[in-house]
């Protein structure tokens, strides 16, 4: 049998947290044959903590062959200890007249820290995923914090967005979503992604070509697709939950068991690629395998496709000069 790996998941009593924990037990994230042990995260707050309990109740009565331990948490530096996996999930969400910098820089307080502690503790392979918004600069920011970690290790998820986009393009042409390849989404976990289906294809022919209509690109599945977040909550009366913890499965499967040569999108530190500024959190096209991403090299940017790019990343750039004075 494989040893468990250790996977940490902080907000773990949260929204999202309750879509994921049970579906990690289950296997669903690094597969049915791998024994997983779950190191859960919440504030020091007694509510939090209790609910937390409640959760871990839960998942007892599931009674998962593959879980093979199960700890609480209200100290990073605990429940990261040798994590070969870390879903950081927990963030502070945007209070009644809390502007964005007050949020950009709570934020950057909880992801310092966990930076730190992942630094300190963690499995030297620890793979990162941050859900937690914003997303890319709570990423950034926790990679920044752990200097002796491989900056490689540190992602964020834009996966969200990219099983958004596929789903648009399903209802659009009529194909399963299985059936399409090659679609990516560039920059920003924020409306300013883009979700680029240029390169796509389905069983060989040319999504643009079969869609065949660049207004409804625009003005259509570019907007749908960036304000999905918005209109969920609009219909639900609370944010994407259940969806937002299947992109973390998601997301982390490929990473630990590779994508078979196809394209994902992930939220990763750019190497300077398509001119992005090395070490800026920016969605890419990757493939995956043994457990590493590579960038797919060499697309054409066209003139509309460089203008969104440049967008989203002048605002990652932005977040990011709003914080740069707590990493100093
Ligand atoms: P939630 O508010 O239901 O749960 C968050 C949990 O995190 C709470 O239980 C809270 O106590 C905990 N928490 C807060 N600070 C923490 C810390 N420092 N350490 C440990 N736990 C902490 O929120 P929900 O719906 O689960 O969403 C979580 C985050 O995910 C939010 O920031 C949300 O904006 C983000 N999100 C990101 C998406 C993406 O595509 N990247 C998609 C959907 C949500």
């Amino acid at each position: 049998a494989k040893t468990p790996l250790r996977v940490a998941v902080t907000g773990a009593a949260g929204q999202i947290g309750y879509s994921l924990l049970f579906r990690i037990a289950n296997g669903d994230m690094l597969g049915k044959d791998q024994p997983v042990i779950l190191q859960l995260l919440e504030i020091p707050d007694e509510k939090a903590q209790k609910a937390l309990k409640g959760v871990m109740m839960e998942i007892d009565d599931c009674a998962f062959p593959l879980l093979a331990g199960m700890t609480a948490h209200a100290d990073p530096m605990t429940a990261f200890e040798d994590a070969d996996c870390a879903l950081l999930v927990g963030a502070r969400p945007r209070g009644p007249g809390m502007e964005r910098k007050d949020l950009l820089e709570a934020n950057a307080q909880i992801f310092t820290v966990q930076g730190k502690a992942l630094d300190a503790v963690a499995s030297r392979t620890v793979k990162v995923l941050v859900v937690g918004n914003p997303a890319n600069t709570n990423a950034y920011i926790a990679m920044k914090s752990a200097p002796s970690l491989p900056a490689k290790n540190f992602t964020a998820m834009l996966r969200l967005d990219h099983n958004r986009a596929l789903s648009q393009i399903a209802a659009k042409t009529g194909k399963p979503v299985a059936a399409i390849e090659k679609l990516c989404v560039w920059g920003n976990h924020s409306p300013t992604m883009y979700a680029d289906y240029r390169f796509a294809q389905i069983d060989g022919a040319s999504v643009k070509d079969l869609i065949g209509d660049e207004a409804w690109n625009r003005d259509t599945f570019l907007p749908t697709v960036g304000k999905r977040g918005g209109a969920i909550i609009e219909a639900r009366g609370l944010s994407s939950a259940a969806s937002a913890a299947n992109a973390a499965i998601d997301h982390m499967h490929d990473w630990f068991l590779g994508t078979g040569g196809k394209w994902t999108t992930m939220g990763i530190p750019s190497d300077g690629s398509y001119g992005i500024p090395e070490g800026t959190m920016f969605g890419f096209p990757v493939t995956v395998a043994n457990g590493e991403y590579t960038i797919v090299q060499g697309l054409p940017i066209d003139e509309f496709s460089q203008e969104r790019i440049n967008l989203t990343l002048k605002e990652l750039t932005e977040e990011r000069e709003g914080v740069a004075h707590l990493l100093a």
